[in-house]
């Protein structure tokens, strides 16, 4: 039995990784800032699938929250064998339209606790020899695209190259950019997305699939769906001031809201 602790696990994606993960028969830790969601979806998981589901309420735009859960992952009686890097959130606007509180905060949970949460998952793995993270990007990260994409580029980055200096630990990185998915992130950061076609969506289960399928093949970067592949691969070739005019509306201030 395996544990994995997945940060932002009530919602969205990291609910998704929290359902496959269960099924797979893996315990799980679940991290949110929501106690009382994080409470039902532990029972839920339970009683779907048998598995042990901890409750961790933790806010990753704080340092307390961050040191809640590097200090889980440090345990060495209840060690964890998989991190997924997951919590994360959008501001609507462009730059300047976003207070500066509101793009530190950003930096905060998507740089600094996935820092922070690396460190402290990888060092024990590292000691067994054996552990996995998966740490939650963009395809944000490969488009001019304000902080969001700017702090995606990071977790990319970061991932990767810390995947190179672990190689041949036992223990795998790999950061996971996806397109546009249906969860609760546009709605809670009030972000229209009637001008995103439909062809653009993916379905949560879908990528978390493709994420776990990757990581089991040592990949270090994961954009799951052939047609974000198709657009990732396009967009090198295409100049950055005409990707930045095509790429900065889509899910941002334009448009329907
Ligand atoms: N949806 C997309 O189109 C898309 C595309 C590419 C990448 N992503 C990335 O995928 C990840 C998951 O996003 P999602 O779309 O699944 O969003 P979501 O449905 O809004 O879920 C976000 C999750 O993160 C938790 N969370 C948010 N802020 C937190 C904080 N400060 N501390 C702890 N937990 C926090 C939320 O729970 P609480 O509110 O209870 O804390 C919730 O469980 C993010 O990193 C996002 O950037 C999303």
């Amino acid at each position: 039995m395996t544990t994995a602790l997945i940060t932002g696990s009530t919602a969205g994606l990291g609910a998704a990784f929290a359902r496959r993960l269960a099924a797979d028969g893996h315990d799980l830790v679940l991290v949110a800032r929501d106690t009382k969601r994080l409470r039902e979806q532990a029972t839920e998981l339970h009683d779907l699938h048998g598995i042990e589901a901890e409750v961790l309420t933790a806010d990753l735009s704080t340092d307390t929250g961050i040191e809640a859960v590097t200090d889980r992952l440090g345990s060495r009686r209840n060690p964890v064998d998989l991190l997924i890097n997951n919590a994360g959130f959008g501001n609507k606007g462009r730059f300047l339209d976003v207070p500066m509180a509101d793009e530190l905060t950003m930096l905060k949970v998507h740089c600094e606790a996935v820092l922070r949460l690396t460190s402290a998952a990888v060092e024990p793995m590292r000691e067994r020899g054996r552990g996995g993270v998966v740490n939650v990007a963009s395809v944000a990260a490969f488009v001019p695209r304000g902080t969001y994409g700017a702090s995606k580029a990071w977790v990319v980055q970061f991932t990767q190259g810390v995947a190179k200096d672990l190689a041949g630990s036992g223990v795998r990185l790999m950061a996971l950019a996806p397109g546009f998915v249906r969860t609760e992130f546009h709605q809670r950061a009030g972000m229209g997305t009637d001008n995103i076609p439909n062809w653009m969506w993916l379905d949560a289960d879908n990528v978390v699939a493709a994420a776990l399928a990757d990581l089991s093949r040592g990949k270090t970067l994961s954009i799951p769906d052939p047609r974000y592949k198709t657009l990732m691969g396009a967009a090198k070739l295409v100049p950055r001031g005409l990707l930045g005019g095509l790429t900065s509306r889509t899910g941002r201030k334009y448009g329907p809201q």
